[in-house]
């Protein structure tokens, strides 16, 4: 079977691109930008094929795609960072929207029979209200950022893929995840970072914070590509489905988890460069309609992903 990860280099895509190679009978293949930043999948350099593409640019992705011709693509590659939509809404907009059509086209001109995951998110529900949690696929899109406007440009472009052509589009709408590799920008590793960073004496026992009143539903993200995979294996064409513990924390909370399992005693900072112009409040999932076509459940938990995360920065040599 050959399998194409799209975002291969990045978070989720290099834990994914780990447990395909654990799958028998799977040549696996990804694609990465001129400069793209490789150190993620260093590791597994040997075992798989990267080609070089930018989605943003159509003839690119179609000759990538005529040259594979997978059987599974995981559709992963994004600007995922909700405050740089801000900054950058127009990039944004296009890396996302524009880059995804362009791999739907590619397909639909080489009339490629293959399995299509797209990583869609649960930004998208953007604002809910307390009545609406936990939150279903059929909640309403309300979304608070360029950012998740792009992700609901991404899930109706794959509806309306799978309406007009057929093509067999799986949507998951991933909540928070985390662990190992997440870059340093996102909360959890960012907090996470500024704590080892501390314990090492290389800054001073200050940690800067944003909104700590955010609730989100996290997962470990080597529990997430299992879905992802699975999502492929077992999921519906055309389905749209939440993935997600169910559970949800405060930032706060994490925060306070952090600082225990470092066992510190450090000033907490807000940052007001760190608030964005509208935060979305609560994320907290139901997945059961995942579980009950899938069978999936995370297993990991949460402690152990925080823990898993401060080992990861304690060994990296980039830091600082
Ligand atoms: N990044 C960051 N840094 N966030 C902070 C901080 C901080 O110092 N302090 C508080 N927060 C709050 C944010 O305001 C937000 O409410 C929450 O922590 C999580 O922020 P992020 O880790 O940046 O993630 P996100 O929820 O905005 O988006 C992530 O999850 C989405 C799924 O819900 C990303 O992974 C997206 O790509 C993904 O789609």
């Amino acid at each position: 079977m050959r399998v194409l990860i799209t975002g291969i280099t990045g978070f989720a895509g290099s834990h994914l691109a780990d447990l395909c190679l654990t799958k028998k009978d799977v040549d696996l293949y990804g694609i990465i930008r001129w400069r793209s930043r490789t150190e993620n999948i260093e590791h597994i350099w040997d075992k798989l094929k990267l080609l070089e593409c930018d989605l943003r640019d159509a003839t690119s992705t179609r000759d990538v795609i005529e040259e594979i011709k997978p059987d599974y693509i995981f559709h992963l590659a994004a600007q995922s960072f909700v405050p740089t939509s801000w900054k950058a809404p127009s990039e944004s907009l296009t890396t996302n929207v524009i880059g995804q059509l362009n791999v739907f086209e590619a397909i639909r001109k080489i009339d490629l029979k293959c399995r299509i995951q797209i990583a869609c998110s649960s930004e998208e529900y953007g604002w809910v209200n307390s009545f609406e949690i936990p939150i279903k696929e059929t909640n309403p899109l309300r979304p608070l950022s360029p950012y998740g406007v792009s992700k609901v440009g991404q899930d109706m472009l794959g509806y309306q893929y799978f309406m007009s052509y057929g093509m067999d589009i799986v949507r998951t709408r991933g909540f928070n995840h985390t662990g190992p590799r997440r870059g340093p920008v996102f909360v959890c590793s960012d907090f996470a970072k500024q704590l080892v960073e501390i314990e090492e004496g290389l800054r001073p026992p200050v940690i800067e914070v944003g909104n700590l009143d955010a609730k989100r539903d996290f997962t470990d993200v080597r529990d997430i590509v299992k879905a992802y995979w699975l999502s492929l294996e077992k999921g519906k064409a055309g389905a749209v489905y939440n993935v997600c513990s169910g559970t949800s924390y405060s930032i706060r909370e994490v925060l306070d988890m952090l600082i225990e399992l470092c066992g510190l005693d450090i000033e907490v900072r807000t940052d007001p460069d760190r608030m964005r112009p509208s935060d979305v409040p609560v994320l907290e999932g139901d997945n059961s309609v995942f579980s009950n076509d899938t069978g999936w459940k995370p297993e990991i938990p949460f402690e152990d992903t925080l823990k898993d995360l401060l080992e990861f920065w304690r060994k990296c040599p980039k830091r600082v």
